[in-house]
C-alpha cells in the first residue's frame, strides 16, 4: 500500500492525564445506515484479525434504527445505538448524534456505509478522527453509486479509497487506496463482489497501520 501524506500526518488524539497509548485498545465507533458488511469485517478484525490487540468497537451507531447492520452488530455482541435522522434538520441531528457518540468516548469515528453528509456540528467534536471508505477513487467519483459508475463505464479497474472526512462529499485527505481489477467483471454483482472483498480487507488494514504507527 502506498503511504500518502495524510497517512503520514495522521495522529490519534492524546489520552487524558498524559497517559501513554502503549497497550491501550483504540476505541472505534462504527457508523452505518444499511447492510453493514464493512462493519462486520471490522468487528471480525478486532476479534481475530489485524486489529486484534489494537482496537475495540465501543459502539455501532445508525441513523436508521431498522438498519440490518445494527441487528448484525448486536448479534455479535457489540453495543449498539441509534437515533432516527428522518425529518430532522441536518445540524440539529448531527449535534445530537455527536453528543450521543461522545458518551462512548471513541478515539476514532469509522463511517461504514453511513449515508449522510456531515455538518460542522458532527465534524468539529471529532475533527481529524473521522474516516470513511469509498468504493472508487474520490478524485474521480464522489457520492452514491460508485460501483454502478464503474460498471456502466466498463472501467478496467477502480480504486477503493479510505479517507479522512471533512465537510464535503468524499473530499477529505486520502489515507489509503487499493486497486480492484474489474476486467472480465460482466455484471454489477461481480463488480461489487470484487470491490467489497477489497474494502473489507483495506479498511481494517489501514486502521491497523494508522494505530501501529502511533506506538
Ligand atoms: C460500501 O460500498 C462503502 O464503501 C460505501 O457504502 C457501502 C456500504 O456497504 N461507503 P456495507 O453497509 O458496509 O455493506
Amino acid at each position: 500500500m502506498k503511504l500518502l501524506t495524510a497517512f503520514e500526518q495522521f495522529q490519534l488524539p492524546a489520552l487524558p492525564f498524559g497517559e501513554g497509548r502503549e497497550g491501550k485498545l483504540v476505541r472505534l465507533a462504527i457508523l452505518l445506515s444499511g447492510r453493514g458488511s464493512n462493519m462486520l469485517a471490522l468487528v471480525e478484525a478486532t476479534k481475530t484479525g489485524v486489529l486484534k490487540g489494537l482496537a475495540e468497537v465501543v459502539v455501532v451507531f445508525s441513523n436508521k434504527p431498522d438498519a440490518f447492520g445494527l441487528e448484525a452488530a448486536a448479534a455479535l455482541g457489540c453495543p449498539i445505538a441509534s437515533l432516527p435522522s428522518q425529518g430532522r434538520k441536518r445540524e440539529a441531528f448531527d449535534a445530537d448524534a455527536a453528543h450521543l457518540l461522545q458518551q462512548y468516548q471513541p478515539d476514532l469515528v469509522v463511517l461504514a456505509g453511513y449515508m449522510r453528509i456531515l455538518s460542522p456540528a458532527f465534524i468539529q467534536p471529532f475533527a481529524g478522527r473521522i474516516l470513511n471508505i469509498h468504493p472508487a477513487d474520490t478524485h474521480h467519483h464522489q457520492g452514491l453509486h460508485a460501483y454502478e459508475w464503474a460498471f456502466e463505464n466498463r472501467l478496467p479497474e477502480t480504486k477503493i479509497t479510505v479517507h479522512l472526512v471533512d465537510e464535503g462529499l468524499d473530499t477529505g485527505p486520502i489515507l489509503a487506496q487499493q486497486t480492484v481489477d474489474l476486467r472480465g467483471a460482466d455484471t454489477l454483482v461481480e463488480v461489487e463482489r470484487r470491490g467489497l472483498a477489497v474494502e473489507h480487507e483495506l479498511y481494517a488494514r489501514t486502521l491497523a497501520e494508522l494505530i501501529q504507527k502511533q506506538n
